[in-house]
């Protein structure tokens, strides 16, 4: 089977999400396609699978062209999709999910329970998956989880399997998995496209590569493609994925967590008596797969959290108990994780979002009184700085792309004397350019002497960064390492398998 768009156009509003976008996938190919955030990857694949119109352009199947719907016209042409969030219900069973979906498509007629039992075991027995249908689905570890929703696409008789994204919620380990299972997918003749934006992957199991950017394709290049020449393709300039580093100068210990225990408001132990500390100097970057306590640690290193026991001190004062504008005080430059609830307010201009937590001094306001060009000054000074691109400083922080509202976040709080910079997935989101830049700030940071403090899911970027690397894994950190350890090494302490457990804080 082969699956052809020809000249897909898609508007919302004045933005044009993909641009005359031509894309073809036959049996027993993987084609990959390889852009950054925004690019307008999903966009094409949710008109593929009828989740949205396209404005123009056809989808044909075998040479026909066909009108898509809703995704019941497209799983009825063969075409099934791994969402980039899953869509299963995580209360129900493996099979109880499949028979759900089915129930409300009918496609192939009915589907029992037991019948639907079988079929999940041959599949399951067919590609490895290992899949025990009786499963609760919030259960399974993630990857898992991603095969039931790939079962899910097969028991429908998909020839043409598209996965967005599938290895952002992913370990490494999970990831070889998956393309393993992909490949033994292409074997048995399906067309499977693969989403991304990770130039290593995407080089790791594909055929083709369709590079698109801001909606446009701009070419195809084939897997033996050098990384930089994949990267420039996708930004549309030169990028250098490499940060220059030199060696860490280490200072004084600036941060020592001694035992740091966190629940949550019914008692439950998130965070699990862990210590470390991290000097002047160096990065000390905080590994581990989502959802594994990295979150409440971070929001401990500035006060933000209750039901916190042990200690955190910053330059030798506690900070346990103290409030959040008293930890700002003792020099922390805070980083959320989640810029838009919590970096910013949305509603204020650029200018005060610049300025937030230290508008209450000069040259800001003196006295009660606010003085709005000395801030408008400041701010552009700091526009031009970050080089966040906004018409004016005077434009609400809403109307900035991610990669912007990021630059305003980090502008602001590496503008104020600081010690100690916590930073929580920096670049989650953004464009390898921006990402490029933050990454060159922070070691800027580290190399003025700061002590940075780094939470990332991103292996790449914890490479790219850091001095040392703490794995954590079910709220313990079960290793540091250095930063020579090998990709597996590292997955298997994220999966919380390895039997090594020799922790240094
Ligand atoms: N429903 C929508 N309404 C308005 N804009 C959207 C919508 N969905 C996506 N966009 C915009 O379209 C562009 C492409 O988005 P998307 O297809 O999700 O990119 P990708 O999957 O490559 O990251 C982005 O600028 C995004 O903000
Ligand atoms: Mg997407």
């Amino acid at each position: 089977m082969s699956l052809e768009l020809r000249a897909i156009t898609k508007r919302f509003g004045g933005l044009v999400a993909n641009d005359a976008i031509d894309f073809a996938v036959a049996d027993g190919e993987i084609h990959a396609i390889l852009g950054e955030n925004g690019a307008g990857k999903s966009t094409l694949m949710n008109i593929v699978y009828g989740l949205l119109q396209p404005d123009s352009g056809t989808i044909s199947v075998d040479g026909k062209e066909l009108t898509i719907n809703s995704p019941l016209d497209s799983l009825a042409a063969g075409i099934g999709m791994v969402h980039q969030h899953f869509m299963l219900i995580p209360v129900f069973t493996v099979v109880e999910n499949i028979v759900l979906g089915h129930e409300k498509t009918g496609i192939l007629g009915k589907l029992d329970l037991a019948t639907a039992r079988e079929e999940i075991l041959r599949i399951s027995r067919e590609f490895n998956f290992d899949v025990d249908p009786d499963a609760i689905v919030e259960e399974l570890p993630v990857g898992i989880q991603q095969r039931v929703e790939i079962i899910r696409a097969l028991i429908y008789d998909a020839k043409v399997l598209i996965l967005d994204e599938p290895t952002a919620v992913l370990t490494p380990q999970e990831t070889d998995e998956l393309l393993i299972n992909l490949k033994k997918l292409r074997e048995s003749g399906k067309a499977i496209v693969f989403i991304s934006h990770k130039l290593r992957e995407v080089k790791a199991i594909a055929d083709t590569i369709t590079i698109i950017r801001r909606g446009k394709v701009v070419g195809t290049a084939s897997p033996l493609a050098e990384q930089s020449e994949l990267a420039s393709m996708m930004v549309g300039r030169e990028v250098d994925l490499k940060v220059d580093k030199e060696p860490a100068k280490l200072g004084s210990e600036v941060l020592k967590v001694q035992n740091l225990t966190i629940q949550d408001h019914t008692g439950r132990i998130l965070v699990n008596k862990i210590s470390f500390h991290v000097n002047a100097g160096e990065i000390l970057a905080i590994a581990g797969v989502q959802g594994n306590g990295q979150s409440e640690v971070a929001e401990a290193m500035l006060g933000l959290r209750e039901h916190v026991a042990g200690s955190v001190r910053v330059d030798g004062q506690e900070i346990i108990g103290k409030k959040v504008v008293d930890c700002l005080d003792l020099g922390i430059a805070y980083v959320p994780e989640s810029r838009e609830l919590d970096g910013l307010i949305s509603t204020f201009s650029i200018a005060e979002n610049l300025i937030l937590d230290t508008h209450m001094g000069a040259p800001y306001s003196k006295f009660g009184r606010y003085f709005p060009e000395a801030v408008k000054k400041i701010a552009q000074e700091r526009v031009a700085e970050f080089d966040i691109r906004t018409q004016s400083v005077s434009d609400t922080a809403s109307s900035l792309s991610g990669g912007n509202k990021q630059k305003v976040v980090l502008a602001r709080e590496l503008s104020r004397l600081v010690k100690l910079v916590v930073v929580s997935q920096p670049t989650r989101g953004l464009d390898v350019g921006s990402i490029e830049f933050v990454h060159e700030r922070l070691v800027a940071e580290r190399n003025e002497g700061k002590a940075v403090l780094l939470f990332s899911t991103e292996l790449d970027e914890v490479y790219a960064l850091a001095d040392r690397i703490a794995i954590m894994f079910k709220g313990e950190i079960i290793a540091i390492a250095e930063p020579t350890i090998s990709r597996e090494e590292l997955g298997l302490f994220m999966a919380g398998v390895s039997a090594q457990k020799e922790v240094s804080a």
